[in-house]
């Protein structure tokens, strides 16, 4: 079967970490999250070691995940961070994550948010428009401060992956073309509040080759040389996150041999290299267990209905993306090609269509895998299904890290 490699099966059942999956889902009740430390941390120190020979910091794309034990993970391990709101810099400042080592990126970071960070002095926000600019210095001023500016730049490079998650064409919304950049640095540089220190670009996610990162990667370095040729110069290049992971039967390049070409690259050129991973650390150390609940044959197809849904795990729903999906517990029987479904009321309401999926029968646990990045971030409270408890095992045991959410949370701040 084709199932993620930390798995071990003892007994026909599937253990993580040494872990019964089966006793995780009775302690901590179905639908739930858990997510594997080793996993982790492991994807962590592959970037972190490969990045050795070079000056580095590895700002962990929190969005991907940012449930605040597997922040505390990644704290731990000398991660640092890269927020996009004013909620996920709560979130890291909470977790014990170093922001005055974060990144701040987004395309529309409001005013609010601007002066929270620049309060918790982060080391630089990756601007996106003039305006923005603008905003910032004025906000600095008044906070007496200074604050660390690096442009986004839009490369205009396809990276070959699903147009949702594509960001680093000019059609994208995302950054600024290299004149319009140039334009905001020689402002910046002008200002100051302001301390130019970056040059940054995201080209997009679950990218499985090394090949447009580099392309991008030597358009930064142009720039950066024209901005040296002028008097501006730099100490920081990022090349963003968006190194892909095993789904189905993709085969993207380890975080190590990425970290190895960057390295090479990167070697020489004075700059300290910041990498924004999110997936590839967090997406094969958490999984989706869910119960099956009901096995319905109509005249056309064959449904397993478990009772995790698209609120809880909305990637197949809105992307149509392929999640490998493992009965917990293996037994005797014909494999069939089913949907798998949740209770959700809509038709896009489904973990796995046309599945070819070994016997399971009402009462079965199935893990969903690779669900660590932009699972639980992306779920909703969608049909008032409250959301889900999360669980982290390690060599040592497991322990619930979030409570399921109660109906009175369901309601909580509401009045009548
Ligand atoms: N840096 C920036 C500026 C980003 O926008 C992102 C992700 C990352 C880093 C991290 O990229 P990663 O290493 O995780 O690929 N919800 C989608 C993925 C959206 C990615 C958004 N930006 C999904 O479930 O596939």
């Amino acid at each position: 079967m084709n199932m993620p490699k930390s798995f071990e099966i003892q007994d026909g059942r599937i253990l993580w970490s040494g872990q019964d999956l089966t006793q995780i889902a009775e302690a901590a009740g179905t639908p739930c999250y858990v997510y594997n430390q080793s996993v982790i941390e492991e994807s962590y120190r592959a970037y972190d070691e490969h990045l050795s020979s070079i000056p580095h910091l590895i700002c962990y794309a929190m969005k991907a995940n940012s449930s605040m034990a597997v922040l505390k993970v990644l704290a731990d391990v000398g991660s640092s961070v890269d927020v996009v709101s004013g909620g996920e810099l709560f979130r890291a400042q909470k977790a014990g994550l170093p922001v005055k080592k974060a990144i701040f990126s987004s395309v529309g970071k409001g005013e609010d948010e601007l002066r929270e960070a620049v309060r918790a002095e982060i080391l630089f926000f990756n601007i996106e428009a003039a305006e923005e600019l603008d905003l910032l210095a004025r906000i600095a001023e008044e906070e007496g401060k200074v604050a660390g500016v690096s442009v986004r730049i839009n490369p205009d490079i396809d990276p070959g992956t699903h147009p949702y998650i594509s960001t680093g064409l000019e059609m994208n919304k995302f950054g600024l073309v290299p004149d319009q950049a140039l334009d905001v640095y020689r402002r910046a540089f002008r200002m100051p509040q302001l301390k130019v220190l970056g040059i940054q670009a995201h080209i997009g996610s679950q990218i499985c080759s090394i090949q447009p990162f580099m392309d991008s990667l030597d358009r930064l370095l142009f720039l950066r040389d024209k901005l040296e040729s002028e008097g501006i110069s730099l100490q920081y290049l990022s090349v963003g996150g968006g190194l892909g992971i095993q789904y189905n039967d993709e085969n993207p390049p380890s975080p190590g041999d990425y970290a190895d070409a960057l390295a090479k690259r990167m070697q020489d050129t004075g700059l300290t290299l910041i990498m924004e991973p999110g997936r590839s650390i967090v997406g094969p150390g958490g999984i989706l267990l869910t119960r099956v609940l009901y096995c319905k044959q109509t005249p056309r197809k064959r449904f397993v209905i478990v009772d995790g849904a698209m609120n809880d795990l909305v990637r197949p729903s809105l992307y149509k993306s392929y999640h490998r999906i493992v009965p917990v517990v293996l037994r005797e029987g014909q494999s069939a090609k089913v949907d798998v479904v949740g209770p959700v009321c809509e038709t896009g309401d489904f973990l796995a269509q046309d599945r070819e999926m070994p016997s399971v029968q009402p009462g079965d646990l199935l893990a969903v895998c690779d669900a660590g990045a932009y699972g639980y971030t992306m779920s909703s409270n969608y049909n008032s299904r409250p959301k889900l408890p999360e669980v982290l095992v390690n060599k040592k045991g497991f322990r619930i890290v979030r409570t399921r959410q109660t109906y009175e949370d369901l309601i909580a701040g509401e009045s009548l």
